[in-house]
């Protein structure tokens, strides 16, 4: 019951943004990237939902809206988890192995090709080009943070101390 109050609030809170965002932007179809934008800051995505709700107040086709945000890859249609892992699969990073630690990230977080995100919403798998830090292959880059010559061992330390960290914020033993 609790859960519920608390989902319908969030999602109150989060209609009150989006149409102050509309407002900010004065309801104006040509404006339709920087609110694409300022709402995926708001949800952490574009969900159905959300493309149909832009698309009414906005009085645009649905499909128009749809087809700005498929369109770049900037956007995401898929919800995302909170920390987002990107390893480079750049020239140099794939011959030092970086899909090793694919594979090995897949694993321990139950992810596949198909699954990039956890059932919990914590983390996130990208694969992305050269991240211009070949001298550190492979690289990762966890959070905006980056980190070279990584290891599976590594890897497993990070997510070990990011997971403790979620836990503790949520007061958890
Ligand atoms: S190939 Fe990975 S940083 Fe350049």
């Amino acid at each position: 019951m609790q859960e519920s109050v608390e989902k319908t609030k969030a999602m109150v809170q989060h209609l009150a943004a989006v149409n102050a965002i509309l407002e900010k932007n004065e309801y104006d179809p040509g404006r339709l990237i920087p609110i694409l934008q300022e709402t995926q800051e708001v949800y952490k995505y574009l969900s159905r939902d959300v493309i149909s709700y832009l698309a009414t107040s906005l009085d645009v086709p649905v499909a128009h809206v749809y087809g700005v945000a498929t369109f770049y890859a900037h956007f995401s249609l898929e919800p995302k988890g909170k920390h987002i892992i990107r390893i480079c699969d750049g020239t140099a990073c794939h011959v030092k192995k970086s899909t090793g630690i694919q594979q090995h990230i897949y694993k321990r977080l139950g992810l596949n090709d198909d699954k990039r995100t956890t059932d919990d919403l914590l983390f996130t798998l990208e694969m992305v080009s050269c991240l211009g830090a070949c001298g550190l292959a492979p690289v990762v880059v966890i959070d905006e943070e980056v980190y070279g010559q990584v290891t599976p061992a590594m890897i497993d330390d990070i997510l070990d101390k990011i997971i403790a960290e979620e836990k503790n914020a949520k007061g958890e033993e």
